[in-house]
């Protein structure tokens, strides 16, 4: 985001943790730190992409952004408004400017209800002919007939249940759309269909999105930023060309590396740095870089010390201790 970009979301050092399970009654209270200390923003219009490994805190994060889950620390400001400092009555009537896309199409839409009332189910009460423009409206921004208003869940396709998904989504105008893992459980064919209508919605209507995935290769031609999440922490955070060009956290790398068909003009992945092994514990996350376990130059250093996140020369982001001021990834 440049500084002449008004930031619609503005998130700073996000923090959110799970109570454990105690050993036993008189034990101490231990804490799993999904969200550890996470900051970003989006300007209007534009997409962030959160990408990470299962487990990494993407979900969480989102869920906090949206007040749906307690942040026990940090802010979160939609333009004006500090949503983290809500009271109950408040958050009640901010609650539409958030709407979520989620991975599964067939379990997030209520089987029982006929695709307009789904896609009409978020709308402020309204008259009849009112909420059948709209709706009428939406199922053709998101490329569904008329006629198959009237059908319910089971009846449409996994990508035409994606569809109805997004139309839901826009229907009450929200502030921003959190589209997570929405292409996940769709056939590869199908998925280039809905990111293409995700990316026209965008352009056509000014949406905004944050949008979660764990795979590199699916965000590659869908955002303006991303964010490359490890163990709850943010490892890198770049504009995307600078992020494929230019790959610099060991991390990023190996993620890159995953992605089968990146396309050939950026730098891409390399092969060597296939990710093995699986994160470490969450709950008892290493002293040093999170990453150190995994990662086929760690120091001695990286073991000890945790590596902040510093912005470098060229305004990219990266927490790792052997990466340049001048943006040179220790694996060259
Ligand atoms: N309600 C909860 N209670 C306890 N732990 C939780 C809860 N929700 C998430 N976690 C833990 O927090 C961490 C982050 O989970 P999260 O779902 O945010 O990850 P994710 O990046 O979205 O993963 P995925 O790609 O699998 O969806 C994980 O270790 C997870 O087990
Ligand atoms: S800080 Fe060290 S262990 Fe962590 S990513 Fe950088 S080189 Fe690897
Ligand atoms: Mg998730």
């Amino acid at each position: 985001m440049t500084s002449r970009e008004e930031a619609l979301l503005t998130v700073r050092d996000l923090r959110v943790r799970f109570p454990l399970k105690a050993a036993s009654l008189f034990a101490p209270k231990r804490y799993l730190y999904a969200v550890d200390g996470v900051s970003f923003s989006i300007a209007r219009g534009q997409t962030l992409a959160i990408v990470g490994e299962s487990g990494s805190g993407k979900t969480t994060t989102a869920l906090a952004v949206a007040r749906l889950i307690d942040a026990y620390a940090g802010s979160v400001n939609l333009q004006e408004l500090d949503v983290l400092g809500l009271d109950r009555e408040a958050l009640r009537a901010a609650r539409r400017r958030f709407q979520f896309i989620f991975q599964d199409p067939y379990s997030s839409l209520n089987p029982r209800l006929r695709a307009a009332d789904i896609v009409a189910e978020p709308l402020p009460p309204m008259a009849a002919d009112a909420r059948q423009r709209i709706v009428d409206d939406l199922f053709e921004a998101v490329g569904l007939r008329p006629e198959q208003q009237r059908l319910f869940p089971h009846q449409f396709s996994g990508g035409q249940r994606q569809r109805i998904g997004i139309a839901r989504a826009m229907a009450p105008q929200p502030d921003l759309i959190i589209c997570d893992e929405p292409v996940s459980a769709l056939d590869v064919a199908v998925q280039a269909q809905v990111l293409n209508l995700l990316r026209d919605l965008q352009s056509g209507r000014g949406l905004t999105y944050l949008f979660i995935s764990h795979d590199l290769g699916v965000v590659q031609h869908m955002c303006d930023q991303i964010a490359v999440m490890y163990l709850g922490k943010i490892v890198e955070y770049a504009d995307r060309l600078s992020l494929f060009q230019n790959p610099l956290h060991p991390y990023t790398r190996a993620l890159l590396s995953a992605v089968p068909r990146v396309d050939p003009t950026v730098r891409g992945g390399d092969r060597r740095l296939l990710l093995q092994g699986d994160p470490p514990d969450p709950a008892n996350p290493p002293r040093g870089c999170r990453f150190a376990a995994r990662c086929p130059v760690a120091e001695t250093r990286c073991h000890q010390e945790p590596p902040a996140l510093r912005t470098l020369r060229n305004k990219q982001q990266v927490a790792c201790h052997l990466v340049t001021e001048d943006a040179v990834s220790p694996l060259g």
